[in-house]
């Protein structure tokens, strides 16, 4: 989501005849997006920003704005903190940077701080310059904002109520990607399954991936993130029957325990859960699953925590993005008794990526000797005589291959699987 806003915060300073430079030094403007979403995303931006400040003392006509979840969330106030700073706006309020760019505070040492945070009704109307970092694969926001009010999670505060896109928007969008090359979308949203709920458009999310899909030179179409409360048997139908929805569906549970579920509102029990993805695996046999899990979570016994191992083993995801709980400001969970250790999170986190190590690797293993399809994105960084895509179902393979095959959807055969990555040969 915020790689996505940085490609819309550069897309305006593009349009209005600014370019990137390649050093930090040479800037006449730095723009800060930020993250809040765990502590660590918080301490990163004080550290950056220390940098900024030595980069500033050399170069006082440098103006520096922060942008993203903490600047909606401590609005004016960082001014005071770090006075250095000339420019405040919140994921809502992108679009304030053509004010700032137009009213000439982007220039010399004229000096006029100001915080966009406010309530922007509109946003999700707008049509945003966009200054896109690939060129095969895109993110295309559909929706802003969340009404989930999980109970660790600071989003519905920092990006505010959620709004969907109107759909012709989104289509408009679409079309204009991939007559401009590109080949593969990724819609984004923080519950992309309630789009449309709160809109007149009257199209719901898998309508929605219907009239993408009739998009003739788009290849591949693909969504983060899913809420398990709201994903349906329709859109389970939907994914089957259109060949470009790619077979990968991330779901977040969280949690194995239904306790835990429970203090963390997330409005599904793991049975709930489970049954959903044992449909969706019987209509998608090949689907690949991935999740999001917390361990730590204020009250999380050790019988909880073994909830989660159990469910993870059963489950057996293609992969998981595993955190210790993180205290959040404004958020329920901080009111909840019974803290989990820090020693304990860690070790709790540690075995969980350790389990899920090895079933990622006999997932791939089980790879090797069958024939992919993979869509080119571009030489591979690790090795240059090698090209890497990934598969439908987000799996990265690299090859013997050459330039000509970006943007293009191979067939290669894979031959060596590892941890992170496939390797294969064309066919
Ligand atoms: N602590 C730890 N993890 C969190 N997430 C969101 N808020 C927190 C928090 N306070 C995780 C959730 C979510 C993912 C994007 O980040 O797992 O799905
Ligand atoms: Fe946060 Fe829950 Fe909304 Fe996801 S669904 S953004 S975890 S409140």
């Amino acid at each position: 989501m915020n790689v996505h806003d940085s490609e819309k915060i550069a897309g305006i300073f593009s349009e209005n005849g600014y370019e990137e430079s390649q050093e930090l030094r040479d800037s006449n403007i730095i723009v800060l997006n930020t993250c809040t979403i765990r502590a660590k995303a918080e301490q990163k931006f004080s550290s950056e920003l220390g940098r900024l400040k030595i980069i500033k003392k050399k170069n006082p006509d440098l103006k520096i704005a922060v942008a993203g979840c903490i600047a909606q969330q401590k609005g004016k106030s960082l001014f005071k903190r770090f006075p250095y700073i000339d420019f405040v706006f919140g994921p809502n309020n992108i679009d304030s940077v053509h004010g700032w760019i137009n009213n000439g505070s982007t220039k010399g040492n004229k000096r006029s701080r100001r915080t966009h945070t406010e309530d922007n009704h509109e946003y999700h109307t707008k049509l945003l310059p966009v200054k896109r970092e690939g060129e095969v694969r895109a993110w295309v926001s559909i929706m802003y904002g969340c009404n989930n009010f999980c109970a660790y999670c600071v989003v519905p505060y920092t990006r505010g109520r959620e709004r969907s896109r109107p759909g012709q928007d989104i289509i408009d969008e679409a079309r204009s990607l991939a007559d401009g090359g590109f080949k593969e979308v990724t819609l984004l949203g923080q519950n992309v399954n309630s789009y449309g709920k709160l809109s007149h458009d009257n199209i719901d999310f898998p309508d929605l991936l219907r009239k993408l899909h009739e998009d003739k030179k788009l290849e591949r179409i693909r969504f983060v993130t899913s809420h398990p409360r709201d994903f349906s048997d329709k859109l389970i139908g939907t994914m089957k029957e259109l060949p470009k929805v790619c077979d990968h569906m991330h779901l977040p549970l969280q949690s194995g325990s239904d306790r835990i579920l429970k203090l963390m509102n997330r409005g599904y029990t793991y049975n709930e859960y489970k049954g959903k993805i044992d449909r969706l695996r019987h209509a998608l046999p090949d689907v690949a699953v991935t999740t999001d899990i917390i361990v730590g979570f204020p009250g999380e016994t050790d019988e909880d925590y073994q909830e989660t191992v159990s469910a993870i083993s059963e489950i057996a995801f293609d992969g998981i993005y595993a955190f210790k709980y993180s205290e959040r400001p404004d958020t329920k969970a901080l009111e909840l008794p019974d803290h989990v250790d820090e020693q304990v999170k860690s070790m709790r986190l540690q075995q969980v990526l350790d389990m899920q190590e090895k079933i990622t690797y006999q997932k791939n293993l089980k790879l090797e000797g069958t024939i992919v399809e993979i869509l080119v994105e571009g030489p591979s960084e690790s090795d240059p005589e090698k090209m890497t895509g990934r598969t439908g179902t987000n799996k990265i393979v690299h090859f013997h291959g050459d330039k000509n095959d970006i943007a293009q959807l191979i067939r290669v055969r894979i031959d060596e699987a590892k941890l992170h990555s496939l390797y294969g040969e064309k066919l």
